[in-house]
């Protein structure tokens, strides 16, 4: 009999695990600090807190917590089919739109297949390609951003999926309509393009594409968004995707039966209906990253202007200051493995918020 545990596959195994952003919880324990003390600016999540009508929904359906959800997220998918004017059938829920990421990638690649992303862009899509055994190819960014033209270039026969992150996590960086349209005419339709929309809430109105208008030309195209954000629900894990109904068919056939739970559903319905949230929320963002801009500014320190709701400020020795500024109780999120080992990524939180952090900042900084 033997003793050691099963083998995973080689692509399994030479996995790097994701490493999310320190919580309140492991700061506070771990340095002994009291938990209201801390500011959390390492998740680009929503500072605000759920709105009071969300927090209503949640309780209501904490009370039908003996039942299974609803599988097919019948009222969550009628609500945004209307509201985003596609077939039902042409949605997919997911366990925050992460899930939805995960399940493209069980559906469309094999062991050997390959999928494209850009150097920089999120962690998901190396992980979620390799997790299948697929071979991840990464394009070299191009000031920091995507860098279109080459994606498409390295786009070969064995090419199934490409990841287009817009705006994109961490750096920021985001691609126009205009541009965007003409790479995605430009990508052969048996390759499924999965365009990660996480922040789109965030943008300025002007600034947005009509990516889910698109998918009626492209059936190739995936559009993936999240609750998580601006939405301010992210906790409870719910994103979705819109996509050709035949795709959906596929990554239906993947997924969990009961992958989004009911309290999920219950909020992202009552999120959904209350636009002012959302706006208010934008609002509060976009003055958050100018004063952060201003702040840098003010250090010295170069940052690189954001579409989404956090920001990339450089400031050399990141471990060192992502470290004093864990002692001081601020939480912001290191970068290094997105090769990006001289800059911290800072989400955009409360004023106060985020006039505590630029103070202990400068104070890390040694201004
Ligand atoms: C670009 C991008 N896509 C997707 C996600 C996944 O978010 P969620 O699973 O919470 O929807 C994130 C989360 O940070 C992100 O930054």
């Amino acid at each position: 009999m033997t003793t050691a545990a099963p083998a995973a596959p080689a692509y399994v195994r030479e996995l790097a695990r994701y490493i999310p952003g320190k919580s309140i919880e492991d700061v506070a324990r771990d340095l002994h600090l009291d938990p209201k003390s801390i500011v959390k600016l390492a998740s680009n999540e929503n500072p605000r807190g759920p709105s009071p009508g969300v927090l209503a929904a949640i309780a209501a359906a904490a009370a039908e917590a003996t039942r299974y959800p609803d599988g097919n997220g019948f009222a969550l998918k009628a609500a945004l089919s209307g509201r985003l004017g596609v077939d039902p059938a042409q949605i997919v829920l997911g366990n925050g739109s992460n899930d939805i990421l995960e399940l493209a990638t069980q559906a469309f690649l094999r062991p050997g297949d390959e999928a494209i992303y850009a150097q920089h862009a999120f962690a998901v899509y190396p992980l979620a390609t390799r997790a299948r055994g697929a071979i991840g190819v990464e394009v070299p960014a191009k000031n920091f951003g995507h860098d279109l033209p080459r994606m498409r270039a390295a786009v070969t026969p064995r090419t199934r999926i490409v990841f287009v992150a817009n705006p994109n996590n961490p750096t920021g960086t985001f691609v126009a309509a205009a541009e965007l349209l003409a790479f995605i005419e430009s990508i052969p339709p048996e390759v499924l393009l999965v365009l990660d929309e996480a922040y789109n809430e965030y943008l300025e109105p002007a600034d947005r594409c009509d990516s889910v208008g698109w998918v009626a030309r492209f059936p190739n195209l995936l559009v993936s968004r999240t609750f998580s954000k601006a939405h301010g629900l992210a906790a409870l894990r719910i994103g979705y995707g819109v996509m050709n109904a035949d795709v959906a068919d596929m990554l239906n056939r993947v997924r969990q039966p009961f992958n989004v739970n009911a309290l999920a559903q219950a909020a992202a319905l009552a999120a959904l209906a209350d636009s002012a949230y959302v706006d208010a929320s934008r609002a509060l963002n976009r003055t958050g990253l100018a004063q952060l801009a201003a702040g840098f500014a003010a250090l010295g320190l170069p940052s690189l202007p954001s579409h989404g709701n956090f920001v990339l400020v450089k400031v050399g020795d990141a471990d060192q200051v992502y470290q004093r500024l864990l002692a001081q109780g601020v939480i912001v999120r290191p970068v290094a493995n997105y090769g990006l080992p001289e800059w911290l990524r800072v989400s955009v939180g409360l004023g106060a918020e985020n006039e505590r952090f630029l103070a202990v900042l400068a104070t890390a900084m040694g201004r």
